[in-house]
């Protein structure tokens, strides 16, 4: 399909088309041509039937990101749908009220093409709606948005470029994962929007292969977030920036009643340093910079990495995400309840909840691996299998220089405990743990320790590195429910 994404001759895109969704009309923002996938909605406790035409010249599957669905319904690299195929699913929505999201997940002998499929623009929002968010009255219609960041790279003939195959450059990309120059909101450039003087609900999807965002307002007011992937939280939590890694959505409020007509407020992605080798921030972006003006290191390491590259890898330039113009006053004072979900979990960890350990680290050309393993088909070690109905913390261990978004599939869970042994980064004070999630960043030299319970469902689930480029090389396992 030809969709023209920026000024210029088109550039090639897949995308998802829906011949039939049954639901209210979208609040996908904004509205125009783009790949971005249409805005499924469901209410909870509905049976869903999909059926899925592959018109790809390449194997796929639709996975259905933040779900509990049975493993046979998951999108599962195991269950591929060829080309020129079709396939029907069926499943009932037991998740709570959230914004989940539904991508491709195949992964052949030669490696996944996710990050590939992603890129190329098949990925989609999913609304769940149920009486207990309804109650709360939050923002709605043509003050609910849904923005799925992602970045992208055009070439001059304002093409989607990838990464170019061979190469010293393309293995580093594909270490570090890709970063594109420019951010799409829902796929289109420079997003800008009419509002009111009126509080909004904006509701954010990292669909980004590797980018993490630093959100914050332009006038520096504070983040206030009402929800993480799983939903509503139990109360808001304000911060001055929020961190969102690939995959993970985040639910914020925000009142444009204190902007004037003719002002305009932006959300964007602060600057921010990782630093090279882990937390402490062994060499950060301004020394690197540094020694380049002196002379004391290359502006290119053997042709290995050009400055720009090497800038990305230890953080994030400042990005405009969205421009919020305010155009109308409008008199309506609403609230936001400092009480919001009352049906959030408990923790179910008890003295006696088994700890599963997760090593993430490195090998050197070869990508990263989670203890020790890469992907290898359905097959499960022993330190794979769970048992139906058990509650665990599994704990993620990140040896390596670079944060990894961890996903689980089929599941939400709740984060137990984060040590970081590396010190604080630009983004930790972003980070928000309180609720229900599925994908959750460990920093270099972080402990990070979630309490997940595997029920209803046995058989195959994975779990991953978010960051599309690692799963795609193998930073992805099987876990067998049994
Ligand atoms: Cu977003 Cu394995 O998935
Ligand atoms: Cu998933
Ligand atoms: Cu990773």
């Amino acid at each position: 399909d030809k969709v023209a994404i920026l000024p210029g001759a088109p550039s090639d895109v897949w995308r998802y088309t829906a011949e039939r969704i049954v639901g209210p009309e979208d609040t996908l923002m904004p509205v125009g041509e783009s790949y971005a996938g249409p805005l499924i909605r469901l209410f909870r406790g509905q049976r869903v039937h999909v059926r899925i035409d592959n018109e790809l010249p390449e194997d796929t599957t639709v996975h259905w990101h933040g779900l509990h669905v049975p493993p046979e319904m998951d999108g599962q690299p195991r269950l591929p749908i060829a080309p020129a195929t079709s396939t029907t699913l069926a499943f009932d929505v037991v998740d709570r009220a959230g914004l989940y999201w539904y991508h491709p997940h195949p992964h052949g002998p030669n490696g996944g093409r996710v990050g590939f499929q992603s890129y190329a623009g098949l990925a989609g929002p999913l609304i769940i709606n149920d009486d207990a968010e309804r109650a709360l009255e939050l923002p709605d219609g043509e003050r609910e948005l849904v923005l799925i960041l992602q970045d992208r790279t055009f070439s001059n003939g304002n093409e989607l470029q990838y990464i170019d195959d061979g190469g010293m450059g393309a293995m580093m990309t594909r270490m570090q994962g890709f970063r594109g120059e420019r951010v799409l909101v829902n796929g289109h450039p420079d997003a800008r929007r009419e509002v009111s003087t009126q509080p909004y609900r904006l509701r954010l999807l990292n669909g980004s292969n590797s980018r993490i965002y630093k959100l914050a307002w332009s006038d520096g007011r504070a983040v206030t977030v009402i929800g993480t992937d799983g939903g509503l939280l139990a109360k808001p939590e304000r911060r001055r920036s929020v961190t969102l890694a690939p995959a993970q959505r985040i639910d914020l409020w925000v009142d444009f009643g204190d902007t004037e007509p003719g002002d305009s407020v932006q959300l964007v992605s602060e600057e921010y340093q990782l630093g090279m080798m882990g937390g402490g921030g062994m060499m950060d972006r301004g020394m690197m910079d540094g020694l380049m003006d002196r002379g004391m290191m290359g502006d290119r390491m053997d042709g290995m990495m050009d400055r720009g590259m090497m800038r990305d890898m230890m953080g994030s330039e400042r990005l405009s995400l969205v421009t919020f113009a305010v155009v109308a006053r409008a008199n309506d004072a609403e609230t936001l309840p400092e009480r919001l979900a009352q049906d959030l979990p408990a923790s179910p960890v008890q003295a006696d909840t088994p700890v599963r350990r997760f090593e993430l680290g490195m090998r050197m050309m070869q990508g990263f691996t989670i203890n020790g393993r890469q992907m290898e088909g359905a097959t499960v070690a022993d330190d794979e299998i769970v048992r139906l109905a058990q509650t665990e913390i599994w704990e993620f261990v990140n040896n390596t220089m670079m944060p990894h978004p961890m996903h689980v599939h089929g599941l939400q869970f709740l984060v137990q405990e984060r040590i970081s042994a590396g010190g604080k980064t630009d983004l930790h004070d972003g980070i928000i743990d309180a609720g229900l999630h599925d994908t959750v960043l460990v920093f270099p030299e972080e402990r990070v320790r979630i309490a997940l319970t595997f029920k209803d469902f046995e058989g195959f689930y994975m779990y991953h590195c978010h960051n599309m480029e690692h799963e795609d090389a193998g930073m992805m396992r099987y876990f067998k429910v049994v």
